[in-house]
């Protein structure tokens, strides 16, 4: 061969490698989503989601010790409430299960950043995430219902609202009615791109959300629409969204890409519990080396534009980061 071009020359030792990498994956990336159930003492394992709990108010604070100490800056928290009902009012009750755990968090550690995932399929007994009219989601009805449960936060102490819904105009709603009650200092990550994806089964054990007829494909996006996965997030960054984000993540890393080139907010994307499941499986079975899997996939999520990455893994790669 002609020897002037050999790319492998900078592949030769560990430290060339280093010193030529486009992409790195740091503790300061990953925000650690935690499930928040009533009780005491509480570690219920989601069985497809090894290594993940619900977990006690009391267990999520010990948790975020741990989480803050392995340099990981932020949470997202899910509440999980004793009784659900139809329009998923526990999701602002001043004493509901995440109003607690965010004081409960801010009280002990201060300094950890707390997201709260603004939705209402974890508090309405039918799993949708909203309220039901003539047989499907109710849009504004909805949103209504949203910015009190994001206010709700809020005044709980929570850092960032993240709502998940996909109803349409929430993001302006949310934003108007925390800017309106003094907190125009709280950011927003909206979900802006979330696809109406079966790699949500195992969180919906987690957060009890199985849908309890039809499916979320009339508010979530058709896996098969990436120009509509632009046009959505614009939506959002007109709306206010201070932070936006795909999810799926893994079968979706041509949107992230996407969103990447035409904006310079902060971008997010959550490897979601069904990407967490198949890598826990597969190393299970003896199939794959699950931590080389994992540093690759979310390496994989920050190459293709994400900033930010929601992931069950975040303590396990921040612990091989350290
Ligand atoms: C609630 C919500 C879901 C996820 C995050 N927020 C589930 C859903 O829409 O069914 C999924 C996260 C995951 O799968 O890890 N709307
Ligand atoms: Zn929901």
């Amino acid at each position: 061969m002609t020897g002037s071009i050999r790319p492998r020359r900078l592949r030769r030792t560990e430290s060339l490698r280093r010193m030529v990498r486009e992409t790195r994956l740091t503790p300061d990336d990953l925000i650690y989503p935690l499930f928040a159930v009533p009780g005491e003492g509480v570690r219920n394992e989601v069985v497809s989601m090894p290594g993940v709990y619900q977990l006690s108010v009391d267990q999520i604070v010990k948790e975020c010790t741990e989480v803050r100490g392995l340099g990981i800056p932020a949470v997202i928290l899910f509440g999980i409430p004793t009784e659900k009902d139809a329009t998923g009012s526990g999701a602002w009750a001043e004493d509901g299960i995440i109003q607690q755990a965010v004081r409960a968090v801010k009280a002990a550690e201060p300094d950890l950043t707390v997201i709260t995932d603004v939705c209402l399929c974890e508090y309405t007994d039918h799993g949708h995430c909203g309220v039901i009219e003539d047989g499907d989601v109710a849009n504004d009805a909805t949103v209504d219902l949203l910015v009190k449960e994001a206010l709700s936060h809020a005044r709980a102490g929570a850092d960032m609202v993240a709502p998940s819904d996909m109803m349409d105009g929430r993001v302006a709603a949310i934003r108007a009615g925390l800017d309106g009650n003094g907190f125009d200092h709280l950011p927003v990550m909206s979900y802006s791109t979330k696809f109406a994806s079966a790699y949500y089964g195992p969180f919906r054990d987690a957060a009890e959300s199985v849908p309890q007829f039809g499916d979320r494909r009339s508010y979530q996006m058709d896996p098969a629409n990436a120009r509509e996965a632009v046009r959505e997030t614009m939506l959002d960054l007109e709306e206010g969204a201070d932070i936006v984000m795909v999810k799926p993540a893994l079968a979706y890393l041509d949107v992230l890409a996407a969103l990447r080139e035409i904006s310079d907010v902060p971008l997010a994307a959550y490897n979601v519990s069904g990407e967490y499941a198949m890598v826990k499986a597969a190393a299970r079975a003896g199939w794959i080396d699950g931590e080389r899997v994992m540093m690759e996939t979310l390496l994989s999520m920050r190459r293709a534009g994400a900033d930010l990455i929601l992931t069950y893994h975040a303590k396990e790669a921040a612990r091989l980061l350290a």
